[in-house]
């Protein structure tokens, strides 16, 4: 299946999915990178492996000021010039425009580092969401890979992961075990998403069916 994948910082998440789409783990391929950030490290990769980049949204100050697409050029881009049948958003901080959420009806993932419901929504993304487990004492934490709706982080779960936080951890070393474990679960997801391999209950929780 053809995958279009939105980036705003490292993309390490893009380049395990990108890596287990080579190797035959995801019956898939990258063929277009979105970033709010031309400059991050996320596009720099994609441009090295030479899978085309777009920015959206526009590029308000800096040196790429100007550039960037609206939201009806990102969705005719990505619908017709790439003809992308999945989107996947990763580690990307804007909000995904409405527009795109409805040309991409249960087609579209995200990844939290946090276990939904709890530590997501507006305000808790990357380290924030770390800060916030360790402070609240809580004793796991783990990714969560949703289906995105016109919200931050509402949309339907599709699958989480748990890693145990110890009450000395700081925030970086949760971060660092959640990452981990990201590298995991999101390409597992993307594999079964590409082999259609999800049902979805009558009341909108999806049903991930693992491979044979
Ligand atoms: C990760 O914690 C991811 O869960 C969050 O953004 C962070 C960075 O992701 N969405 P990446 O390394 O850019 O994939």
């Amino acid at each position: 299946a053809r995958l279009a994948i939105f980036v705003s910082g490292g993309g390490s998440n893009m380049k395990a999915i990108h890596a287990a789409c080579l190797d035959g783990r995801i019956n898939g391929e990258v063929v277009a990178v979105v970033s709010d950030i031309p400059s991050c490290g996320g596009v720099s990769y994609a441009r090295e492996h030479g899978i085309p980049t777009l920015t959206y949204p526009l590029v308000k100050k800096g040196e790429a000021a100007g550039q960037g697409l609206t939201a009806s050029q990102l969705v005719d881009g990505l619908r017709n010039t790439y003809d992308a049948e999945f989107v996947l958003l990763a580690g990307y901080l804007k909000l995904i425009p409405g527009e795109l959420c409805r040309a991409f009806p249960r087609a579209m993932l995200n990844i939290h580092p946090g276990l939904l419901p709890s530590f997501g929504g507006k305000g808790y993304y990357g380290e924030r969401v770390h800060k916030a487990v360790v402070a609240s004492g809580a004793r796991f934490t783990g990714p969560t890979v949703h289906f995105v709706d016109e919200e931050f982080d509402t949309g339907p779960i599709l699958a989480q992961r748990v890693v145990p936080v110890y009450p000395t951890d700081t925030p970086k070393q949760v971060a660092a075990r959640v990452l981990k474990e990201e590298h995991a679960v999101y390409p597992h997801c993307v594999a079964a998403l590409c082999d259609g391999r999800i049902a979805w209950r009558e009341d909108g929780v999806p049903i991930l069916w693992e491979a044979k």
